[in-house]
């Protein structure tokens, strides 16, 4: 992030600290509840959003070397990712050419020259060529220039890696040319936090009882903080302080914390807007990273049907040995997350239960939470 959009924001967060006001500057709004409902909507989603838009699948650092792989199966297609010879990064539907079975388990890996089905045998170098068929003379018709992996439009970008996941077509190809404008300014901010070779530790997946909107919705709002987070994330920021910025499809949140205090006039040309406020990124449609004390918590949420989904977290954090100290504060930094995590959860599952119920044909959303509104006018938009 420029010296000067840091600056800009951390003296908008004093303004607001300062007069307990918080960012109303733009419109309230509701949401109808058949948007977490809806079946047909729901397969609209899926088809529009996790089919056709690149989806945030891994970082680089899983895959740094060549023959570095990994699995990714919560879009609901099975996806391989791995670092061919010729130092590329490449996406594969993680399925055999032969008869369809799934080529490699669940996990990740490395120095992997190969990848042999566990069925016949058929083997794929880890550029995705057919390079191997126990039996050829079984298949006298088999042009196996034609029955390579499946490829997939990957783009790997400051140490996050996204896929579209639908097989490799001129239209997921555009997909791709156009990250860079879909995402390329909020990436470029981010990666300028210099995070792109954190490693990842921690990872989680849960599947929870509720529409896989209902938690973006919940990660793009503070006015939350002091009730629900009261005894978690809540007691490190002021009550419903925040600067909150749409870049569509995209969004920004900046919560100061009490560190805000400590910024000096005469230091502010080496103001940094981390070392005194938290922001959060929604990354369209499904991805939060949430910066904060050293630390970029990433979480995605990914449609299973409409009252379910996969959500997976993972921490990043700078590579190398940590001493006790940094190690204790990285732990107390977790259960904060994981217990403020689980408040956030418990709530979006009893949301979800009392869709149905008739209470509310429409969630209404204030000024404060505007951005849940600009995110579900971005889903209309896109979905139809
Ligand atoms: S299905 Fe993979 S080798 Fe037969
Ligand atoms: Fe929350």
């Amino acid at each position: 992030m420029q010296q000067q959009e840091q600056i800009r924001l951390l003296e908008q967060s004093l303004a607001l600290v300062g007069s307990g006001q918080t960012d109303l500057s733009h419109p309230a709004g509701a949401i109808p509840v058949d948007r977490y409902t809806d079946p047909l909507r729901f397969a609209r989603e899926q088809q529009v959003l996790f089919r056709s838009l690149p989806i945030l699948v891994g970082f680089s650092s899983q895959v740094r070397a060549v023959g570095d792989w990994f699995t990714h199966d919560a879009t609901g297609v099975p996806i391989l990712c791995v670092r061919s010879d010729d130092g590329v990064l490449r996406a594969f539907l993680n399925v055999c050419r032969h008869r369809g079975a799934r080529l490699v388990a669940d996990g990740e890996g490395s120095k992997q020259t190969m990848f042999s089905c566990g069925f016949h045998g058929w083997t794929y170098g880890n550029d995705g060529s057919l390079c191997k068929v126990p039996m050829p003379e079984s298949f006298p018709d088999l042009d196996r220039s034609n029955c390579g992996l499946v490829a997939l439009s990957l783009a790997e970008r400051h140490g996050f890696v996204f896929v579209v996941p639908q097989p490799k077509s001129p239209t997921t190809e555009h997909a791709v040319a156009a990250i860079d404008q879909f995402l390329g300014p909020l990436l470029a901010e981010i990666g300028s936090f210099g995070i792109g070779n954190y490693v990842m530790t921690n990872p989680a997946t849960q599947t929870r009882k509720l529409n896989w909107k209902l938690h973006m919705d919940a990660t793009q709002e503070v006015y939350h903080l002091p009730v629900l987070h009261k005894a978690t994330a809540g007691a490190g920021y002021f009550q419903n302080c925040s600067i909150l910025t749409h870049r569509a499809p995209h969004a920004r949140v900046v919560m100061p914390g009490p560190k805000i205090h400590e910024l000096r006039p005469e230091d502010r040309a080496n103001w940094r807007l981390l070392d005194h406020a938290a922001v959060v990124y929604a990354l369209f449609p499904n991805t939060t990273m949430l910066l904060y004390m050293g630390y970029v918590q990433m979480l995605s949420v990914f449609p299973v049907d409409t009252d379910t989904s996969i959500v997976r977290t993972v921490m990043l954090v700078p590579p190398g040995q940590v001493d006790a100290a940094e190690a204790h504060h990285r732990q107390c930094h977790l259960v904060t997350y994981w217990s403020t995590m689980a408040e956030d959860l418990a709530v979006c599952e009893q949301m979800q239960a009392n869709m149905r119920t008739g209470a509310n044909a429409a969630l209404r959303v204030g000024r404060a939470e505007s951005l849940l509104a600009a995110f579900h006018r971005t889903v209309d938009e896109m979905v139809g």
